[in-house]
């Protein structure tokens, strides 16, 4: 029988020092694209895409992500008595049921395949997503949903990827690919972690969404150390090519690299510029500037 992609893991661990000072008190998957924290677009996106249970790896410093995914009880208290009904329809565009929603903490920072790791005892022995807040995509149909898509006729592993600059390749994730015909889907024969330009076995990169067969816990159950000395997703991913599946999905949407500020100032851009409320004073005023 052909299984389902149910559960959704986001490691919301990471410390965000390049954003700092914004995230000495604030986790960086809080840091809003005009005026949504980069976590809600990967919650919705995955609701969107027929998510049902959502499971986060978070660590210190990090509850003001619990409190947003709460039902903020006394700011709702405060504008019902103002009579601001619509501001509080407008707070949440989705929300977990009771239950929906679990929290677990990385203890160390050993590294995303390490995040993911701590993830097992909840996924349990099922196919399920990774999504990286820091990676947002914007598109007509939700980018796990098109990955879920293929992942129903595919099963076995499905990542999401795009083509970058050769001198970008130490910044992703990068696949070897044994056949791809320049179409949206790719057979991968391989991944390396963040590899030099000069080393790359291609330029397609992995942008952080990930459908994963839970095998991917065996392989992280060994805690190798890989590049940057952390344990890599990554790594795991390369010893699962062979024995399962594995393709990547050339993506259909922009996707914004907001762990970086420059990534992240064209998300706050582009996002702006697309809303109907303020998308043409943002226009008229980046056209004033430049
Ligand atoms: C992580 C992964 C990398 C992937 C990237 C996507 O790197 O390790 O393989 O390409 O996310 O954003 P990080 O951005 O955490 O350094």
């Amino acid at each position: 029988m052909k299984k389902q992609v149910r559960k959704a893991v986001f490691p919301v661990g990471g410390l965000g020092t390049r954003f700092l000072p914004a995230t000495k008190a604030l986790p960086k998957e809080m840091l809003p694209v005009v005026d949504k924290p980069l976590i809600q677009y990967a919650v919705e996106e995955a609701a969107a895409s027929g998510i049902e249970e959502f499971i986060f790896v978070t660590g210190r410093g990090k509850h003001a992500i619990e409190d947003h995914f709460d039902v903020p009880y006394e700011l709702n208290q405060t504008l019902s008595e103002r009579g601001k009904k619509n501001i509080i329809d407008a707070l949440g565009n989705w929300m977990p049921r009771p239950g929906q929603i679990a929290y677990t903490r990385q203890m160390e920072p050993l590294g995303l395949g390490h995040a993911v790791w701590c993830a097992r005892n909840y996924v349990g022995n099922e196919p399920f997503a990774v999504l990286l807040a820091d990676d947002l995509v914007m598109s007509q149909e939700p980018c796990l949903k098109q990955m879920i898509d293929v992942f129903e006729e595919a099963q076995g592993n499905v990542v999401a990827v795009m083509d970058v600059a050769r001198d970008h390749t130490d910044r992703y994730g990068i696949l070897e690919v044994k056949h791809d015909d320049g179409g949206k889907l790719v057979q991968v024969s391989g991944l390396v972690e963040k590899p030099k330009p000069e080393d790359a076995p291609s330029t397609l990169s992995v942008i952080g969404r990930y459908i994963l067969q839970s095998e991917v816990f065996d392989h992280l159950d060994g805690q190798q150390v890989g590049a940057g000395g952390e344990i890599q997703l990554t790594d795991a991913l390369a010893a699962m090519v062979g024995s399962q599946p594995f393709c990547g999905l050339r993506f259909e949407g922009t996707r914004f690299d907001c762990g970086d500020k420059i990534g992240f100032f064209e998300a706050n851009i582009a996002f702006a510029i697309s809303r109907d409320d303020i998308g043409e004073a943002v226009r008229k005023v980046l056209t004033d500037y430049v």
